[in-house]
């Protein structure tokens, strides 16, 4: 059965020195969402930016802001991140806060009428999302290990999909995002597994490559 999947642009390749300029073009490109990559140097080996440039992004488009928090401590965070205008706010479900503290930032997220999601690495077996299935809008499996653009798709923890798919089924609205190495070739896998919400970042800023065919190719995807 084939449907239809969304696609949120990560922004992380862009020339950060004309984000208007790439927020345009993705727009002309057809994509759904931008996906926003925080990262702060300890959860991951890299670093990129906070609210203050979501905020910004907020002001450049209507299109919807997923937020995707590569951060030890977003608990800490989250409540800024909602001031900037984020639609969606994801964080890892490694990170060494508690269960408790976990559902209270899942429960921040959703009374601010955002959408809460949890990111599974590759290494991470989909079941540690379980405690937090009640609370969740998105469960988000990433296909390569969180910190850099440009990396190869792992297409083992891709087979996740599935049963986030499924664990999924009893939350009305409930989206599977698939983050990392995302492209027309590898798209059909994903499609296959049942993902909602494709995340593509360097396949739309190659050189040589058109971004809107890009676009279309990864939504009309078919199974392989
Ligand atoms: C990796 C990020 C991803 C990634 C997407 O830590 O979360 O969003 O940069 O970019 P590509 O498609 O280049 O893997
Ligand atoms: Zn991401």
């Amino acid at each position: 059965m084939s449907h239809r999947v969304a696609v949120a642009a990560s922004i992380l390749t862009a020339d950060f020195g004309n984000l208007y300029r790439a927020v345009r073009k993705l727009e002309r490109a057809g994509v759904d969402r931008l996906h926003l990559d925080v990262m702060d140097g300890h959860f991951v080996p890299n670093m990129t930016f906070g609210p203050d440039v979501v905020s910004a992004f907020r002001r450049l488009t209507q299109l919807p802001l997923d937020v995707h928090l590569m951060i030890s401590e977003p608990s800490r965070f989250v409540g800024r991140f909602i001031e900037a205008g984020s639609d969606s706010l994801t964080f890892h479900v490694e990170t060494a806060e508690s269960p408790e503290i976990k559902r209270a930032t899942l429960h921040e997220i959703a009374a601010a009428r955002r959408q809460p999601g949890l990111a599974v690495s590759p290494a991470t077996p989909i079941g540690a999302v379980e405690p937090y299935l009640d609370l969740l809008s998105i469960i988000m499996v990433m296909t390569v290990e969180p910190g850099f653009g440009g990396q190869r798709f792992m297409p083992e923890p891709a087979a996740k999909i599935a049963d986030a798919k499924s664990m999924l089924a009893g939350q009305p609205g409930g989206q599977v995002h698939v983050d990392g190495g995302v492209s027309a070739d590898t798209a059909g896998l994903v499609m296959a597994y049942g993902v909602d919400v494709c995340v593509v970042g360097s396949a739309l800023f190659q050189r040589g490559r058109d971004a809107a065919r890009e676009v279309a190719a990864i939504k009309s995807a078919s199974s392989p």
